[in-house]
This record gives C-alpha cells, sequence and structure tokens, in this order.
C-alpha cells in the first residue's frame, strides 16, 4: 500500500454523510429477502451488482427504495447497521452521523420503533464495544410533500432523544428545498440540527434555499455551488462544511471520472468539504475507498488528506472534548 493509502488507514476518520439503507450489501439484501420471505428481481450477487448501473440519482433510487424492501424486522435494521458500523471500526472510521429515511419504512407498514430500535440498539453496541461514536439524522424524503414530512417529523418525537438532526434526500431535480420550509422550522423549534442534500443535481439556487428557507447547519453534496462565485465566497466566508461523496458522484454521473473530480479545487478556493461514501453498498466504496479513488486520480497529497479529514471533525456534531482530543491525534501527525 502506498504510503498516503497508509495514512488514510491511520487516520482517524468521521463519516457524516452515509444513508444506512444504501449500506444494505447485495449478499445481505439476498440473505434477508430469504429470512424475510421477500422476492427480489434477483437471481444472485452478481444479478444484483450488475444491476448497480446508473445515469442518475433517480436511477439508483429505484433500486434504493427496492432493495430496503427486504428490511422488516428490527433484528434486520440491526444486523445491518451493525455491518457498516463493523466496516467503521476496520476502517478507522472513530465516529459516524448517520441518515436514515423513516418514510422509505413506514410508506410500507413498519413501524417507527421497529427501525428506531433496530438501529439505535448496534449504535449502543459499537459505541461500548467498538469505540465508535454516532448520530442519528433523520431524513425527509422531498418526493413526498411537506404534509408527510410533518406526519413523520411528529411520529418521531418519542424518539427525540435518539436524534440529532434531520435531513432532506431522494429526487432533488423539481423538488426544491423552499418547499420543506415549515417542517424545518418546526425541526429547529425542537431543538434539531438541520442539513440538506443540495447542489448534487439541482443548480445552485437550491443551495441558496437550503442556506436560506432552511437554515441549515451542512450542505450534503453541494458540487454545483462551484457554478456560482458568489455562492462559492459566501461558503467560503462561513466556512459552510459541505459532505461530499466522489464515488457515489462517479457512478451516478455527476462527474464523469474521477479524474474531473472537483475536491481539491473545493479544498484551493477554502471551502469546508470533507469525504464520505453516501451509498457505500451502491456505489462500491466505503470511505477508505473514497481516499483510494482520490488518491489514485487527483494524485492528491498528504498536506490535502489531512484536511479533508480534519474537516470531517470540524464540521461533525460530536461532543467537543472528543473533537478536540481526535483533532489533537491527527495534528501530532502533521
Ligand atoms: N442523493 C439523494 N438522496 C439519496 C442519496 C443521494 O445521493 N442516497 C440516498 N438517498
Ligand atoms: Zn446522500
Amino acid at each position: 500500500m502506498s504510503d498516503l493509502k497508509q495514512l488514510v488507514q491511520q487516520l482517524p476518520k468521521t463519516e457524516l454523510h452515509i444513508h444506512i439503507e444504501g449500506s444494505l450489501e447485495p449478499s445481505m439484501m439476498l440473505d434477508l429477502a430469504a429470512r424475510n420471505n421477500v422476492s427480489l428481481p434477483y437471481a444472485d450477487i452478481d444479478a444484483v451488482s450488475n444491476a448497480y448501473n446508473f445515469n442518475c440519482l433517480q436511477d439508483f433510487l429505484d433500486l434504493y427504495y427496492k432493495g430496503m424492501s427486504v428490511l422488516l424486522t428490527q433484528q434486520d435494521f440491526h444486523d445491518l447497521t451493525w455491518a457498516y458500523l463493523l466496516r467503521c471500526k476496520q476502517q478507522n472510521v472513530v465516529h459516524c452521523e448517520i441518515f436514515f429515511d423513516p418514510q422509505g419504512h413506514t410508506e410500507r407498514g413498519i413501524d417507527f420503533a421497529t427501525f428506531m430500535h433496530g438501529i439505535c440498539s448496534a449504535l449502543d453496541k459499537a459505541r461500548a464495544e467498538l469505540g465508535i461514536s454516532s448520530k442519528l439524522i433523520m431524513c425527509f424524503l422531498r418526493h413526498l410533500d411537506e404534509e408527510n414530512a410533518i406526519a413523520t417529523l411528529n411520529a418521531a418525537k418519542p424518539y427525540l432523544d435518539r436524534i440529532e438532526g434531520v435531513g432532506l434526500d431522494s429526487s432533488e431535480l423539481g423538488h426544491p428545498p423552499a418547499l420543506f420550509g415549515e417542517v424545518f422550522r418546526q425541526a429547529a423549534k425542537l431543538g434539531l440540527k438541520r442539513v440538506a442534500h443540495a447542489g448534487e443535481e439541482g443548480p445552485p439556487g437550491y443551495i441558496y434555499e437550503a442556506l436560506d428557507v432552511l437554515e441549515v447547519d451542512r450542505i450534503d453534496h453541494g458540487n454545483r455551488a462551484l457554478e456560482d462565485p458568489e455562492l462559492v465566497k459566501r461558503l467560503v466566508a462561513t466556512q459552510m462544511p459541505l459532505t461530499v461523496c466522489p464515488q457515489s458522484n462517479l457512478r451516478l454521473a455527476v462527474i464523469d471520472d474521477m479524474s474531473e473530480h472537483p475536491i481539491r479545487k473545493m479544498l484551493a478556493l477554502g471551502l469546508n468539504a470533507c469525504v464520505n461514501s453516501d451509498d457505500p453498498a451502491y456505489f462500491g466504496a466505503y470511505i477508505s475507498g473514497n481516499f483510494h479513488a482520490l488518491i489514485d486520480a487527483l494524485d492528491l497529497n498528504r498536506k490535502e488528506i489531512l484536511q479533508l479529514v480534519i474537516n470531517g471533525f470540524e464540521s461533525s456534531f460530536m461532543e467537543e472534548s472528543s473533537k478536540n482530543a481526535y483533532l489533537e491525534q491527527i495534528n501530532a501527525l502533521h
């Protein structure tokens, strides 16, 4: 392994943009389908992998929602989350902030209690046994209306002690952030942090709306900010975090080739970007794989890698004392 890839392994890391349902590996999908008697349109693992050929976000989302249909019981959600956390341990991800999509499950008749207890039991076990800290971010599906999002926020009220913030995901084009102003205001009143996917496929205007209407603490993706110099200036001045997902960008055709990935340019402009996997089971790379792809394609250097990792800690919602302890560890490696 190259020195830089060893450095990536050695560094404690965060992950701030991971959809837990997007960590459902084909093998687990088939096992859960068998366990739960759910029929899938795939004969075997190769058939699943061969189907993961996407031209845009919606191509992926269609399979992502089909894939999550195998998740039925509390144990399923526990197993899914635990498998992701074991990957974190292997790759030295010490803190993760995990998205989940309640409406992807409640729409299929699964109770809030089922996925909350399943996910949280795995997070608690990881804290105790693996030393990995975590936060949960509940995402609203933007292809559904705001009324549905408000009902979801209300259903989450018994679990708010386990939910750090709310997010906005699913089909971006045609579903601008401003449509969700009221539910984000209600979430803010409840003391929840706010993040939103914006500028993955949507125009810079969607990023302005996430900032001005949803008053977000972070932008998820944000690639298309680069088309608007005024917006870049504002994001730099406020050090607004951008949770960038390189391998996702490649697999969803946001970029044509990893050598065109804008992350190095983002750092050069002073943007607060960090590296994340988004939906690792669908895009073929967890955190380390994303760093490796950037190192191979962009010839990223040591200083840039350290900056990306530091940005992840700085942008996280983790407790200040642990954040500072990790930052000290990383600075010692400088
Ligand atoms: N974008 C929007 N919605 C999503 C994604 C994504 O990359 N992954 C899972 N839901
Ligand atoms: Zn995402």
